[in-house]
């Protein structure tokens, strides 16, 4: 007789990434991709009223990463809607804010830290936000895996982790490799948008901002720009920024 409780202590709970190694693409590309190495991002633990309401409404607005292809028009239930995915929404203040602005674009947040994405799941809630879906993931597998090509509108980065260290800067998200995948993932057209308070990553991304082919690179501003590239509210990692007196930098690009 099979063990009824296996699968029930096998299965992860709500919104929790399956445990072992995390997937991870080998990519042939020859170029520079995020490598992690064994970081783990900041876990952190829900209040029982987030819990509760991430319990309550984390499977109709979210999934976590696996190795399917999203069926967009079904997960929104509406068809023909342009698409944004922005990777690291941390705890989705932009995201909340402008997603009212947008509500014919389906916006999908992906970031690995739980604790953020209940508290953007508490915003879209409480205010009644209906155009917005998570993931729970590393963003560079969510795109490989889940997002078909050609099929994105547009890619937001804002603010993504710094790495200062000259020797984690291998771990920074903005590579080549990342660019090249997020282009192949772009309709013609989409526009990749890209922020940072951070001087020195500043400097790197102006290095790699023409290294990418399929994307050509519009800087900042770009006021014909396709999609919404006003964020609406300092978060909390740029006010922590603007607190120390860095200069924000935008960037965007638009696929080929
Ligand atoms: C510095 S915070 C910025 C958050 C938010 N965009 C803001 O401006 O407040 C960077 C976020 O990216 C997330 N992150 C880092 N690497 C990621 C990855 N590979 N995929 C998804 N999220 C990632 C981190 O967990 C963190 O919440």
């Amino acid at each position: 007789m099979p063990n009824s409780n296996f699968s029930q202590t096998s299965r992860p709970a709500t919104g929790e990434l399956p445990p072992g190694r995390p997937l991870q693409t080998e990519f042939d590309t020859g170029l520079d991709y995020p490598r992690l190495g064994s970081v783990t991002f900041r876990r952190g633990t829900l209040t029982e009223n987030q819990e509760a309401l991430f319990n309550a409404h984390w499977p109709r607005l979210g999934r976590v990463l696996e190795d399917t292809v999203i069926d967009v028009d079904a997960w929104f239930g509406r068809a023909g809607h342009p698409t944004i995915v922005e990777i690291g929404s941390g705890t989705g203040t932009s995201t909340a804010a402008m997603a009212p602005l947008e509500r014919d674009t389906n916006i999908i947040a992906v970031e690995l830290y739980k604790p953020g994405l209940a508290k953007l799941l508490g915003s879209l809630v409480r205010e009644g936000i209906d155009n917005v879906r998570m993931i729970r993931g590393d963003g560079v597998e969510v795109l490989a895996r889940m997002c078909e090509p050609a099929s994105l509108d547009g890619v937001r980065i804002f603010f993504p982790d710094p790495w200062p260290k000259a020797r984690h800067h291998k771990r920074r998200i903005i590579q080549s490799g990342t660019l090249n995948l997020i282009a192949t993932r772009l309709k013609p057209g989409g526009v990749l948008h890209v922020a940072t308070d951070h001087a020195d990553y500043a400097a790197w991304i102006d290095e790699l901002a023409h290294v990418e082919p399929l994307l050509e690179y519009k800087g900042w501003p770009w006021p014909e720009a396709p999609v919404l590239t006003d964020r609406q509210v300092i978060t909390k990692f740029e006010g922590k920024g603007l607190d120390k007196d860095h200069t924000i930098r935008e960037y965007l690009w638009t696929k080929k």
